[in-house]
């Protein structure tokens, strides 16, 4: 079995390219022809290209944070020897809800975004996808363990750790921008 173990040095690459959006917004996993055959026909799709028009995390938009959970999920399996091909489409779908969560409460009255949107992401996600069973179940399982249910497979629980990593990645790093923003110490926040 391959190594589950990450060097010092590779978590803080990791880390360094989590809190960037760069290298996904300069579509830089094209480069990657193993990956972009496991789901150039999801990022084609103008339903995932929309997401582009929803902020998720910090300054980060749902479309450049499902392709990092998807590329840094898709990594960790292909690293480990596992099925890597349905992290990597389960990964791009997960957060798939459509809609700005920042204002859907106040829109809507729906107050439970964070236990709701997996449910909202599959539904959407079948409409316009044809999903494997293990591919749903990532999808709906990626919130655990604020809902209470696990993922079946070790690829679901890779989602789970790959999203709770770019996401609070990308909150402290917008955090980071405007903390040296404020202070004088950087021109842009
Ligand atoms: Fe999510
Ligand atoms: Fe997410």
């Amino acid at each position: 079995m391959k190594s589950m173990h990450f060097t010092r040095e590779e978590k803080e690459l990791a880390v360094t390219w989590a809190e960037d959006s760069s290298w996904a917004e300069q579509e830089n996993y094209n480069a990657d022809l193993v990956y972009m055959d496991c789901v150039k026909d999801i990022l084609e799709h103008p339903i995932f290209q929309s997401m582009e028009n929803y902020m998720q995390h910090g300054d980060t938009t749902c479309k450049h944070h499902c392709i990092k959970v998807s590329y840094m999920s898709y990594s960790i399996c292909r690293r480990l020897g596992w099925d890597y091909k349905e992290v990597a489409r389960a990964g791009l779908l997960h957060d798939l809800f459509l809609y700005d969560w920042h204002t859907h409460a106040r829109e809507t009255g729906e107050h439970f975004h964070g236990f709701t949107h997996p449910r909202t992401a599959l539904n959407n996600a079948v409409k316009y996808f044809e999903l494997t069973e293990n591919e749903k179940d990532m999808i709906l399982r990626h919130m655990w363990p604020l809902t209470p249910i696990p993922p079946r497979t070790r690829g679901g629980l890779v989602i789970v750790y790959s999203d709770k990593f770019c996401g609070l990645v990308e909150t402290v790093a917008r955090f980071k921008r405007w903390f040296l923003f404020s202070v004088g110490w950087k021109s842009t926040a």
